[in-house]
This record gives C-alpha cells, structure tokens and sequence, in this order.
C-alpha cells in the first residue's frame, strides 16, 4: 500500500519565486525566510518521495469567480502553467500520476466527496511556487504531482472544517492504493494575509503562530472557525489555512514536527513552514 512519509507546509508568494529566479535568497530581505528551505530539500532528498499530493488554490488562471469548484483533482499525465498577467514563467511542467488521481477521485465519491475532475489543467503560482521552492531548477527529483485545488477566492467556500475532512478522506485514499509508492503532502498558501481592500496588509503574528502549534498537536482546533473569523483574524487570504488543515487531514493521527519557520512579512504576507512526520 501506498505510504504517507511526510507533510510540508509553504507559502506561495510568487515574489519568492522572482527572488529564486533572481538569486537573492541571500539578501537580507529574504535570508530568514530561505533558511529553512536546504533543510526540507535535504529531507526530501534522502525520503525520496514518489509522489506529492499538492493542496493549492487556483487564484484565477483556470477557475475565475464565473466557474469556481469548491474542491478539484487534478486527473491529467502532466500540467503547465500559464501566464498569469505578467508574462508567462518558463516553468517546465510537472509529471501527473493519474492511476492515484483517479483512485482518490473514485474514494472521494464513495465517500460523499463531489470534487471537479479535472483531465486538462493549468497550475498558477499557488502550485509552482511551492514546487519551484522544494525542487529548485525544475528537476522535481522525479516526483510526480496531483494537483488538489480548494475555492479560497468567493464565497462560498468551503468551512475549514470540511477541508480537513476532505484531507482525511485523500488520505484514505492514498493508503488503501495497492502500490508502494511514498506519498509527502504538501498544504501551501496562508498564514494571516490580505492583499486588497481597506485591511490590505493585516497580519496576526499571534494567531499565525498559534496556528502552527495547532498544526502539530490539534488541528480540530483550527477547524472551529469559520472562514468569517478566519477573515477577521488573519485578513481576506487567511483563508488559504485550508490547504493547510486538507494536508494535515491527510496524515493519520500524531505528528512530529521536524522544522518549522516563520518570518513575516515577506511582501504582504505572513510565512510559515512546517515540516511534519507521521508517528505511527
Ligand atoms: C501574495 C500572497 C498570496 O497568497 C498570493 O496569492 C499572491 C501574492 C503576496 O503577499 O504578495
Ligand atoms: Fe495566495
């Protein structure tokens, strides 16, 4: 059966992917926040992992607010992505594993889960900054990536509690697939952010970080609030946390957290990273 090793979580700003791109990692601005980044790819590295069950929000490349699934699976052999405003990034595309895609799809279903199946798709920076940040230089070690987009942009979404069902239910799936393969999930986005209207650039040092132990020993804590107090807490994008309780759902039971880091903010955003390996 298929094995869950390990859950990452990372923001996806996409100026960190221009700071990559650049080669400013080592600039003051971005130096605590890149610190964290060898250690993750050194665990990867040695891990190994086959697959990464990849939790984003699609911020309007493919799913504008006219067509907006709550919850979609990527079920396609390889995905690009695209131009979203400013030019489109030479990102090469990553490799699908679509007989697991479809395993989790057929599972969700089984399991009262509706998602959007998505056979052709395009992945924005919500997915590959997080990948660019794992697997610097586009090799991705050869893992292969399922795309799993949450709405985080129009209401209705999604209660936070029902992403972390959603992530146990993915989890599921993912252990009862007749396959050796080692799965890392990875819950990318948040913390406390809001990129427009009159509480543009709120933070919440307090509640980000009360977040992230919650990660670790509790995360049913999380799931009590609602997207509105969410909102109120952490600003419009705090939301995004739902990627975040999806991947933590994924994994069964306690987790040690090996690493964690957070430096806020970096343009207008609080960022967290954690990594997270399964007890049992
Ligand atoms: C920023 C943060 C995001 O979550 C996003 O999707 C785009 C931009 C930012 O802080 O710049
Ligand atoms: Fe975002």
């Amino acid at each position: 059966m298929a094995k869950i090793i390990g859950g990452i979580t990372t923001s996806h700003i996409p100026a960190i992917g221009v700071a990559m791109d650049k080669g400013l990692e080592n600039e003051p601005y971005y130096r605590d926040l890149f610190a964290i980044y060898p250690p993750i790819r050194e665990w990867l590295t040695e891990e190994k992992p086959d697959i990464a069950v990849l939790f984003y929000n699609d911020h309007g490349l493919e799913m504008f607010l006219d067509k907006k699934p709550t919850y979609a699976i990527g079920c396609a052999p390889e995905y690009e992505n695209a131009d979203e405003g400013w030019g489109i990034k030479p990102i090469p595309p990553v490799t699908g594993e679509t007989e697991l895609s479809w395993h989790i799809v057929n599972h969700l279903i089984e399991n009262d889960f509706d998602p959007t199946v998505c056979q052709d798709i395009k992945v924005d920076h919500g997915a590959t900054v997080p990948l660019t940040l794992l697997w610097p230089n586009f090799t991705y070690q050869g893992v292969k990536v399922i795309p799993v987009s949450i709405n985080c942009e129009r209401h209705p979404m999604p209660k936070p509690s029902r992403s972390y069902a959603f992530g146990k239910a993915i989890g599921e799936a993912i252990r009862s697939w007749e396959n050796d393969a080692k799965v890392v999930v990875l819950g990318t986005g948040g913390l406390s952010h809001q990129l427009d209207g009159p509480r543009a650039g709120i933070l919440n040092d307090e509640f980000d970080n009360w977040c992230m132990d919650k990660m670790v020993s509790d995360p049913e804590a999380i799931c009590q609030y609602s997207n509105v107090e969410l909102v109120e807490k952490g600003g419009a994008q705090m939301v995004e946390i739902a990627m975040w309780l999806a991947m933590r759902g994924c994994i069964k039971g306690e987790v040690e957290e090996r690493l964690r880091n957070y430096v806020s903010p970096i343009s207008n955003t609080a960022v967290g990273v954690q990594l997270l390996i399964p007890k049992d």
